[in-house]
């Protein structure tokens, strides 16, 4: 089924009244329908009380299980609810007991949370974290990543699907099936790329896989998830700090684990936000994954030739497969962008060497406006958007406006 004419996907987002969002990349404008399912939630606890709304709900609970898990392709008992990415990312690290020697491989463009997750694993456990070799266009080498996983064998294989600050989309498939091959767990961070490309877990060969909801999902802050596949269950994996949820006290001396990814959860946390999570997973899957991305990324790609036609615009995204991300460097004009393109009523952000240190060193960049689409956005906002790029260059520069660090303007 093609996707809803565009007026229909614009009635869906009240948020595009009100600016031209192109932020999806860092939170995108969720549907009323993701809203009001929170909402009614919400009030649903002030009714009966957050227990009892959450008892009263519990079948929408499990449908909104049963709607990710039909997102990423996984199977029944393979989703753990988290609070976001991140902490989806340490629970699935937590459960290893690295020691000594031990490696990490994984990519140049991992999150920045991950690659400092790696370095604190360093640091305590003394864990190495090499980096797989890149293609000359950009994005990870699957044939020198697998020959270094054949030769030396790393404790786990932790890479990213579509990072923070470049539009590539790694390609991790065959690595993800020579992972499987060999029994080396393969941890996913699929933040950027769920819910702006079919994502299925089988074909990445994951064991594990992290997302948020507030991206290209289009759920709530506050909500993400873990995917724990059904041989790391069955191989005991655990987190290192299970609560209630995660296991029963059975006995004195004996908790056992939860039968399913639920291990992996905490007891406490907001069961509207979940439910608004569900409702962004059945919105995504009703309009067709694949459909959005064909538009999001066709939009992206206008966007792309656009801006790489304007004076003193490097282009940075490089790799085979280009996402719904687009990152430039604006000639100098630097982070004052964000809030000149804001003033104009187009939401950008700006990624921070900080957030990309392998990257953007490896291209001498010091940071990156980033503009990231949805299937939502018109042609002509995409227009609107490059010349609004190229006003606010030639502005900064005739007023010699210095490229100002503003109030983080950035974050994932
Ligand atoms: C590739 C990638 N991984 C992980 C994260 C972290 O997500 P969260 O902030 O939900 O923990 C981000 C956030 O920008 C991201 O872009």
């Amino acid at each position: 089924m093609p996707l809803p004419s565009i007026d229909q996907l614009r009635q869906d987002t009240p948020g595009v009244r009100h600016g031209i969002h192109l932020n999806n990349a860092g939170a995108a404008l969720s549907p009323r329908g993701v809203h009001d399912t929170i909402v009614g939630h919400l009030e649903a606890e002030i009714e009966m009380g957050g227990y009892e709304a959450a008892r009263a709900r519990a079948s929408r609970i499990e449908e909104a299980y049963r709607s990710v898990e039909a997102l990423v392709g996984a199977s029944e008992g393979t989703i753990a609810f988290v609070e976001n990415a991140t902490v989806g990312f340490t629970q699935a690290l937590s459960a290893f007991d690295f020691r000594r020697g031990d490696r990490i491989l994984t990519t140049r463009h991992d999150y920045a949370s991950n690659h400092i997750q790696y370095l604190a694993l360093g640091d305590r456990f003394g864990v190495e974290t090499e980096v797989a070799p890149e293609t000359p266009e950009g994005g990870v080498d699957p044939s020198g990543a697998m020959d270094l996983i054949r030769r030396r064998r790393p404790r786990l294989v932790a890479m990213t699907h579509i990072p923070t600050g470049s539009g590539v989309v790694q390609e991790l498939e065959p690595i993800g099936g020579l992972c499987r091959e060999l029994e080396i767990p393969f941890l996913v961070d699929a933040c950027q790329s769920v819910g702006q490309m079919p994502v299925d877990v089988e074909a990445l060969g994951a064991t594990f896989l992290s997302a948020t909801s507030r991206k290209f999902l289009r759920g709530p802050r506050g909500s993400g998830f873990l995917y724990v596949s059904p041989r790391a269950l069955d191989a005991g994996y655990m987190p290192l700090f299970p609560d209630m949820r995660g296991a029963d006290w059975v006995a004195d001396g004996l908790a056992q684990p939860a039968p399913d990814a639920r291990r992996f959860e905490n007891w406490e946390f907001s069961w509207a936000l979940v439910l608004g999570t569900g409702a962004a997973a059945r919105y995504a899957l009703e309009l067709g994954v694949e459909d959005i991305r064909q538009r999001a990324w066709g939009l992206a790609h206008r966007l792309r030739e656009g801006v790489s036609a304007l004076d003193g615009v490097t282009l940075l995204d490089r790799g085979a497969l280009l996402s719904a991300i687009v990152t430039l460097d604006p000639a100098g004009a630097g982070e004052a962008m964000v809030e000149k393109l804001g003033a104009m009523g187009i939401r950008t952000s700006w990624v921070d060497r900080s957030s990309a240190v392998l990257d953007y060193d490896s291209r001498g960049v010091e940071g990156a406006l980033r503009l990231s689409p949805h299937a939502y956005n018109t042609e002509a906002e995409i227009d609107l958007a490059i010349d609004a790029v190229e006003e606010s260059m030639r502005a900064l520069r005739t007023r010699n406006e210095p490229a100002r660090r503003s109030p983080r303007a950035t974050g994932g």
